[in-house]
């Protein structure tokens, strides 16, 4: 048993499985890249078989991450697993990821298939993908309440036919951490090859647990990976959060004597674009990347701050990636003072002409905005605040009235396929009036399911980031628009909510 535990993030596929939070290929891209420059150790892209755009995504991906393993879900059939290896093809390390239900419950009601067809599935499938490929990960889901006896036969099968990887997911969040980890020892103990396996846990959040359930079978079960998402993002409540675990691990090393291949330091630029990109906001209290987690705000605590760190602080903000020195830029500041705070924070533009687009973004917003906090200056970069040629609606100009007793209208100006068109209405509010003057064109018929501000940097100064999440046709997509003017803010987010409506989507869930 190695000493490492791997961190295996699976943001891109679990994660986006979360309703709202499906990403286009550019940003999943992206936010690959940061994944490798955070050093995590295996990248779950996508489920090349789900649809032709999931597939382009594994595969770029798979072009682009040189240091990660890069790895595609599949189920246990040589057409999921082909697909898989194929999205692969390029990648510097591959890795494919088989999966197939073994409770009774899932058996019987949702694969209609007898516990011996599973067995032999999961024992060809996994045949076949080590002849494609030499990492192979093998996941029995919902395998926390699969039947101990059978679960062994099945296991002790996938790695003599050449897993490399055994995941044990606790699909449905339901595990109690002591239990889960004994669960993992006593496979360990009972299957004759387990030492031939990497054994990892994946936990889903249901009560709140993913994270204490992962421990658990790290430190009692001897699981040395983790299956993890950027702000534990994940259908329902979640799933196992990557920061978390990463600093429990860290900041515990005493107790759990184990080794990271993570840079910490990039956790909270990559909890940032994750959240801008999904429009799934980070809440204030949440551990490592939430706005108050360093924040002291009793006398009692400030005062022992200021006097010895340790006192209230058992992690230094910086080391996550938080700096001090929040007010960064203002509209004398140049280029290279912009293009240095952005490889401070961790952003990494592809081009010069990447560089250049968005310090004209920043030369606009400081202009209207004296005081340019690093959070501006993510969510200017962010891949939403980004016109992308391919998009067919896009913001252009907005104007509003709204005056006590009248009732609020606006005016607003967008392009539709690089054609600029108007659209005027009246509306509960300016933030209704302007979104009905968008719809006076586009007829979209979506229904709205979300619609949320968040101040991006905590006063009135600062700029709003709007979240709309929008559902037609049983898609649910989030779009996120940010600008000092919430209304504006929110027009651009409802613009950005429809355009992913257009991307059409095809695809096969991984679970159900
Ligand atoms: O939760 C789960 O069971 C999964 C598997 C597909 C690994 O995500
Ligand atoms: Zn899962």
């Amino acid at each position: 048993m190695t000493d490492k535990l791997i961190i295996f993030d699976t943001t891109l596929r679990d994660g986006e499985q979360s309703p709202g939070a499906s990403m286009t290929r550019d940003e999943k891209l992206r936010i690959a890249r940061q994944l490798e420059r955070l050093k995590v150790d295996v990248i779950e892209a996508g489920f090349a078989a789900s649809s032709n755009g999931d597939f382009e995504c594994v595969q770029a991906i798979a072009r682009a991450v040189r240091e990660s393993t890069i790895c595609s879900l599949s189920r246990a059939n040589d057409r999921d697993i082909s697909r898989s290896a194929e999205a692969l093809k390029d990648a510097e390390r591959a890795r494919i990821h088989v999966f197939i239900a073994t409770s009774a419950l899932h058996m019987e009601k949702k694969l209609r298939m007898t516990p011996d067809q599973v067995f032999e599935q999961a024992k060809q499938s996994v045949r076949f993908a080590r002849n494609l490929v030499g990492d192979i990960e093998f996941s029995p889901e919902d395998g926390y309440r699969s039947d101990e006896d059978f679960l062994c036969r099945v296991l002790e099968t996938v790695i003599a036919e050449g897993a490399t990887t055994i995941n044990v997911p606790d699909t449905v969040g339901y595990a109690i951490p002591e239990l889960y980890g004994n669960f993992i020892l006593n496979l360990r103990q009972r299957i004759p090859n387990s030492d031939k396996a990497v054994w990892s846990v994946h936990c889903h959040n249901d009560l709140g647990m993913a994270v204490a359930n992962s421990l658990a079978g790290v430190k009692i079960g001897g699981a040395r990976q983790v299956e993890c998402t950027i702000n534990g993002l994940g259908e329902r409540a979640g799933n196992c959060s990557l920061e978390e675990i990463v600093m429990a691990v860290k900041t515990r090393k005493d107790y759990f004597g184990l080794e990271l291949g993570i840079d910490a330091r990039h956790i909270l630029a990559t909890s940032r674009m994750v959240s801008q990109t999904t429009g799934f906001v980070v809440q204030p209290n949440k551990a490592v990347v939430g706005a108050n987690a360093f924040a002291h705000a009793s006398g009692i605590h400030q005062d022992g701050v200021l006097k010895a760190r340790d006192t209230y602080e058992i992690m230094r903000a910086e080391d996550v990636g938080w700096s001090h020195n929040k007010i960064v830029l203002g509209k004398l500041s140049g280029r290279n003072a912009f293009k240095q705070r952005l490889q401070e924070l961790g952003v990494a533009m592809e081009s010069e002409a990447d560089i250049n687009a968005a310090f004209a973004r920043f030369k606009e917003l400081a202009d209207r905005k004296s005081e340019i906090f690093d959070e501006d200056i993510l969510a200017l970069v962010s891949d939403e605040s980004v016109a992308h040629d391919n998009e067919q609606y896009s913001f252009v100009s907005l104007s509003q009235h709204s005056e006590t007793g009248e009732r609020p209208r606006a005016s607003i100006v967008f392009s539709v396929n690089g054609q600029e068109v108007h659209g005027e209405s009246d509306g509960n509010g300016p933030v209704d009036a302007s979104l009905k003057a968008i719809e006076t064109h586009v007829k979209s018929g979506a229904e709205m399911v979300l619609y949320s501000v968040n101040a991006i940097s905590g006063s009135t100064e600062s700029q709003g980031e709007v979240t709309v999440r929008l559902q037609n046709s049983g898609r649910v997509v989030n779009g996120v628009g940010a600008d000092p003017d919430i209304v504006v803010a929110s027009a651009k987010a409802y613009l950005s909510a429809l355009n992913k409506l257009q991307s059409k989507a095809d695809r096969v869930a991984a679970q159900g």
